[in-house]
């Protein structure tokens, strides 16, 4: 099976995880792309009353199959997030932002009550940090950040011509070996100039569903 075969088969697997659910959370990448094709094929968009998306790319996906996009704000907290991700360790903790939506996707992380993630076998792993890790910064306290990661281990690269959905900058940390997510997630954090960091530790997902050549096995 294709990469993108075992993306395809984890994202069918999300589907029984939507049933009976109008407002619906939706990531990014070409994970969730394939989430979506899964609800116009099995004609689910009469269904879902709407969703609330993480990136434009999404709203506008999302918007072509004919499901309405709503705000946070007037949805109120949602009961199902599907989302893909960049690693996930046996904790189901994530890296995620590898498309640069990770503030939107912690948003409505944060404000689901079940976090359905979607992968294909490549994105498991023992220790996150192999993928280098994302962070979203304001453009003001982009070298001011890099140099802080240095300090933690880390070596910054700038997403350099990449603007965030939110105006920010993205610097993408390599040769992390996270061996306490939720204690470097909570240092980034607290970084003047950090609007989130790419570590989804604090709040990881409920449900990993990795698509295997086995069929998809659920963590
Ligand atoms: C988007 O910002 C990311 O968090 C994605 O969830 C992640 O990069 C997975 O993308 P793919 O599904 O394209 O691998």
């Amino acid at each position: 099976m294709t990469q993108d075969e075992s993306k395809r088969k984890a994202a069918e697997a999300a589907l029984e995880y939507i049933k009976d659910v109008s407002i619906l959370g939706v990531g990014t990448g070409s994970t969730v792309n394939h989430f979506i094709d899964c609800l116009a094929d099995f004609n689910l968009t009469q269904d879902i009353q709407g969703a609330v998306s993480s990136s434009i790319a999404t709203t506008e996906r999302l918007k072509k199959i004919g499901v309405p996009v709503m705000e946070l704000s007037e949805s109120g907290n949602l009961d199902v997030y599907v989302d893909g991700a960049d690693e996930v360790n046996p904790l189901k903790q994530l890296i995620k932002g590898g498309g640069g939506a990770l503030t939107r996707e912690k948003i409505i992380a944060g404000a689901s009550k079940e976090f359905v993630c979607i992968v294909d076998q490549t994105k498991t792993v023992d220790i996150l940090g192999n993928f280098p890790l994302p962070i979203e910064v304001i453009p003001m306290a982009r070298s001011y950040i890099a140099r802080e990661m240095v300090k933690l281990g880390g070596q910054p690269i700038w997403r350099e011509n990449y603007i965030t959905d939110n105006g920010c900058e993205i610097l993408d940390v390599h040769n992390m070996e996270i061996m306490e997510p939720l204690a470097l997630e909570k240092a980034v954090n607290n970084l003047a100039g950090v609007v989130s960091v790419g570590i989804f530790g604090l709040r990881p997902a409920d449900v990993v569903l990795v698509a295997t050549d086995n069929g998809v096995k659920t963590l």
